[in-house]
C-alpha cells in the first residue's frame, strides 16, 4: 500500500488524541515494541507515541481493551502481547474500518463546501464505547423478539444502571416508545405494553407513552383500557385533539 505524508498527516487529525492521555499511559509505554513490523494502514513512519496515541483511541472509542483486538491475556504485561500477529478478526474488521474512516473523511467530507477540517469522522463517532455500536431501542425491540418481554426489560434497566449519563446509549424519554413502535409493528402487543408501562416507571408524565398504550389496548381489542390510556393523555393535554378523536371513536 502506498503511504505519503498527507495520508500520515489524515491519520493524525483523526485518530490523534491529547498528549494527556498518553502522559496517563507511560506506565505501559515501555511494555510496547518500539518498531512495528505489521502495518498495513498505518505509515510504515509512524512514531511509537502516534502509533499507541492512535490505539488508544481504538480501545476507547470501542469501550474494549487491547486484547479485544491482540491476541494476549487480560491483565497480562503488555510486552507479553503479540501485537503483529492478525489471528483476531476484530483486528482484521479494524483494519477495514481504518480504511472505511479515512475514505470517509478524505474522500467524501472534503467535497463538502464549507467542510471544516474539524468536523472529522472517528471511531467513536459510531461506535459511542460499545465495540457493536447499536441503537437502544433495537437493542430492545430484539430482545423482546428474540428471547422474551422480560429479558428487554432486565436489558433495559441493566444498561441503564451501567451507562446512564454516558452517551453510549441514548436513555431519553422517547426510546422506549420507539423500541414499543418496532414491536407494534409485530404485532407483539404484550411486549409494546411491557415497554411502554416501563417508560412510563421512569418518565410518569409522558404523554407518548400513555398514547401509544392507548393504540395499543385498542388494536388488541381493549376498549376499556385504550380509552383509559387516552383518558390520561388528556389529563396531561387537554388540547390533544387525536386523543379526544380516539376516545370518540371507541365510545361509538
Ligand atoms: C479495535 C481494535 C484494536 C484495539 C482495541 C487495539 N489495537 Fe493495536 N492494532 C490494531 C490494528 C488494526 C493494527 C494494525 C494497523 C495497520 O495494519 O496499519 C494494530 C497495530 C498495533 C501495533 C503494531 C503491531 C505491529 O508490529 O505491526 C501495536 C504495538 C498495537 N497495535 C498496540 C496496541 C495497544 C497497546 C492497544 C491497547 C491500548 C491496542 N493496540 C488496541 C487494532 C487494535
Ligand atoms: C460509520 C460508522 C462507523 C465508524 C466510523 C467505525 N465503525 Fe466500527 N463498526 C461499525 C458497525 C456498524 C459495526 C458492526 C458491523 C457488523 O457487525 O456487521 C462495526 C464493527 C466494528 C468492529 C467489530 C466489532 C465486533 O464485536 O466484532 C471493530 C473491531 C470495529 N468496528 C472497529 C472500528 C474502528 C477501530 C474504527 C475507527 C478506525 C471504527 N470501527 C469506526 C460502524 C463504524
Amino acid at each position: 500500500m502506498k503511504r505519503e505524508l498527507s495520508k500520515a498527516a489524515a491519520m493524525r487529525s483523526t485518530y490523534a488524541i491529547t498528549s494527556v492521555l498518553l502522559f496517563l499511559v507511560a506506565p505501559v509505554f515501555g511494555q510496547i515494541p518500539d518498531t512495528f513490523s505489521n502495518l498495513k494502514v498505518l505509515p510504515a513512519d509512524i512514531s511509537k507515541q502516534e502509533l499507541v496515541s492512535t490505539m488508544r483511541s481504538f480501545a476507547m472509542g470501542l469501550g474494549v481493551r487491547c486484547e479485544f483486538c491482540h491476541v494476549g491475556e487480560p491483565g497480562q504485561p503488555l510486552s507479553s502481547f503479540d501485537f503483529a500477529s492478525d489471528e483476531k478478526s476484530a483486528k482484521q474488521t479494524a483494519r477495514t474500518m481504518m480504511e472505511m474512516v479515512q475514505q470517509i473523511n478524505s474522500g467524501y467530507l472534503s467535497k463538502i463546501s464549507g467542510h471544516s477540517a474539524s468536523l472529522q469522522v472517528s471511531c467513536v463517532t459510531c461506535h459511542r464505547k460499545q465495540s457493536k455500536p447499536s441503537m437502544l431501542e433495537n437493542i430492545i425491540a430484539v430482545t423482546a423478539e428474540e428471547v422474551s418481554t422480560e429479558a428487554a426489560i432486565q436489558k433495559y434497566r441493566d444498561l441503564r444502571e451501567k451507562y446512564y449519563g454516558g452517551f453510549s446509549y441514548d436513555f431519553s424519554d422517547g426510546v422506549l416508545n420507539d423500541a414499543a413502535q418496532i414491536l407494534l409493528e409485530t404485532k407483539n402487543y404484550e411486549g409494546a405494553i411491557a415497554l411502554l408501562k416501563l417508560n412510563l416507571e421512569f418518565y410518569p408524565e409522558n404523554v407518548a407513552s400513555y398514547y401509544f398504550l392507548g393504540e395499543a389496548y385498542a388494536t388488541d381489542g381493549n376498549k376499556e383500557l385504550a380509552i383509559q390510556n387516552f383518558e390520561r393523555v388528556l389529563s396531561l393535554q387537554p388540547n390533544n385533539r387525536r386523543a379526544k378523536n380516539r376516545i370518540e371513536a371507541l365510545k361509538q
